[in-house]
């Protein structure tokens, strides 16, 4: 199924967060991450890159949880998780998914306030969700300021993003004629995104540089998984191992990041 499903009923939501929890009543989100060995790829790529700077008795922040694929893994290996999910229904079955002794807290809040939590109080910073939907330049500084503030000075901050291009390529490979059709401009193919954002890496460079950040790593989380679902999900347990040891080879390659569905781009927070 392509990205363009029926969402008229939808964009007449002027509402952020309902708008946001319908947009969730149609896609799984619980499944996203986990259906597949192609779907996987990204959870285990994003999970490498937070481990690198993750130290013993970290405390995480979780913004835009959404069901808890990663705020469940790492409560799960001991750490102190605070998770942050506007969407009803993910927020719903995150907090119903919490395991007695995790140490894991969770809140039906927006990125855009977290007066809730104190200032510097997080070793890792996640927005892996927000940017996928703030469309206003303005909203997505706002976030990103709130996440810094949270942050401890020397903590970590993790954005992700959807990349236009890559959207682009796997709209074209679920539909023949969809380069023909008008669900992107011809003469920028800036695809037609809401309520959803995607971006260029320029754009997404750009924002984080008006946000005073500068980027440790720039990642194509998925790479191109999406492209090659079929063949990635025929692999054998050691195919799917030299898959994986490929992608970690190529996720950092600038010539690649465009190609990539979804984009990591880990900031310090200094
Ligand atoms: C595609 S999901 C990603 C969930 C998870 N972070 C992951 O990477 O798998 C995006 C999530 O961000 C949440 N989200 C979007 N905007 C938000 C906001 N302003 N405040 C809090 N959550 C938000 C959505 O409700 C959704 O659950």
């Amino acid at each position: 199924m392509g990205f363009y499903m029926n969402f008229d009923e939808i964009m007449s939501i002027a509402d952020y967060k309902v708008r946001l929890s319908r947009i969730y009543e149609y896609f799984n989100e619980k499944k996203r991450l986990n259906h597949s060995k192609a779907a996987r790829i990204e959870f285990l790529t994003n999970v490498r890159y937070i481990e690198i700077y993750l130290k013993p008795g970290a405390k995480i922040l979780d913004i835009g949880a959404g069901c808890g694929e990663y705020s469940l893994y790492f409560a799960g290996n001991g750490y102190d998780v605070t998770a942050i999910e506007l969407a009803e229904r993910n927020y719903e079955t995150l907090k119903s998914s919490v395991m007695p002794g995790y140490d894991l807290k969770v809140f039906n809040a927006n990125a855009l306030d977290l007066s809730m939590l104190k200032d510097a109080s997080f070793d890792i910073v996640l927005v892996m969700g927000p940017l996928y939907h703030l469309a206003a330049e303005e909203d997505q500084l706002k976030c990103i300021k709130e996440a810094r503030r949270v942050c401890k000075k020397d903590g970590k901050l993790f954005f992700a993003f959807i990349s236009n291009d890559m959207v682009m390529m796997t709209e074209f490979a679920n539909d023949n004629d969809y380069l023909m059709g008008d669900t992107y401009e011809h003469d920028t193919f800036k695809v037609k995104d809401f309520p959803f954002v995607f971006m260029t890496v320029d754009g997404m460079r750009g924002i984080l540089q008006k946000a005073g950040l500068h980027s440790l790593h720039e990642v194509a989380s998925d790479g191109l998984s999406e492209l090659m679902v079929d063949n990635i999900n025929q692999l054998s347990e050691e195919g799917y191992a030299r898959y994986i040891d490929y992608h970690m080879y190529a996720c950092e390659k600038p010539e690649l990041l465009g190609y990539s569905n979804h984009i990591l781009i880990v900031c310090d927070n200094a």
